[in-house]
């Protein structure tokens, strides 16, 4: 059985677009980490964060992640901040190699406009790209955790599906 690929990086890297054309590529199985809590719970994460707050959205992902790192084989897309919990990092670790898509705050502002989807950027106000430097800035070390970690900025999905795959010889 092969091992998992695990995308990490901030919100608007790309992770879930670029995981279904990985794991289409690979003829791997893909999941979205995000998508997989809102299934489980039955809420969208704007929801969950409305109703519960962030820390109940947190053990939500920690038991996702527990999941999804007992099953092989598979993609799978991460959401921008799984990766601040050490137990998080420890368990897609033990399961699989991890890649981290990093991007430049300009473009993931553009990327991330539209409102409502992403609670953490939402509170940020005309601030928001100020708030993406400064998150940027905190979650550095938790994204440098990668095996390998590939810029997003200007190149195209096909381009970066390319070059992770021959980095890990897929
Ligand atoms: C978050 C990123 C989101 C989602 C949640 C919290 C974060 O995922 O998990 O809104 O803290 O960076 P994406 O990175 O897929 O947008």
């Amino acid at each position: 059985m092969k091992e998992n690929l695990i995308l990490i990086g901030f919100m608007g890297t790309g992770k879930t677009s670029l995981g279904k054309l990985l794991a289409n590529k690979l003829g791997r199985g893909f999941v979205d980490l995000d998508q997989k809590i809102e299934n489980d719970s039955g809420m969208t994460i704007p929801k969950i964060f409305e109703l519960h707050g962030e820390k109940y959205f947190r053990e939500l992902e920690k038991k996702a992640v527990r999941e999804v790192s007992e099953r092989k084989n598979l993609v799978i897309a991460t959401g921008g901040g799984t990766v601040k919990d050490s137990e998080n990092v420890r368990l897609l670790k033990s399961s699989g190699k991890i890649v981290c898509l990093t991007c430049d705050p300009e473009e993931i502002f553009r990327r991330t406009e539209r409102r409502g989807e992403r609670p953490v950027l939402d509170g940020g106000g005309e601030e928001r790209l100020k708030t993406i430097k400064k998150l940027l800035e905190e979650r550095e070390k938790f994204y440098n955790q990668a095996d390998y970690k590939i810029d997003t900025t200007e190149w195209s999905p096909l381009q970066i599906v390319s070059d992770i795959c021959s980095h890990f010889h897929f």
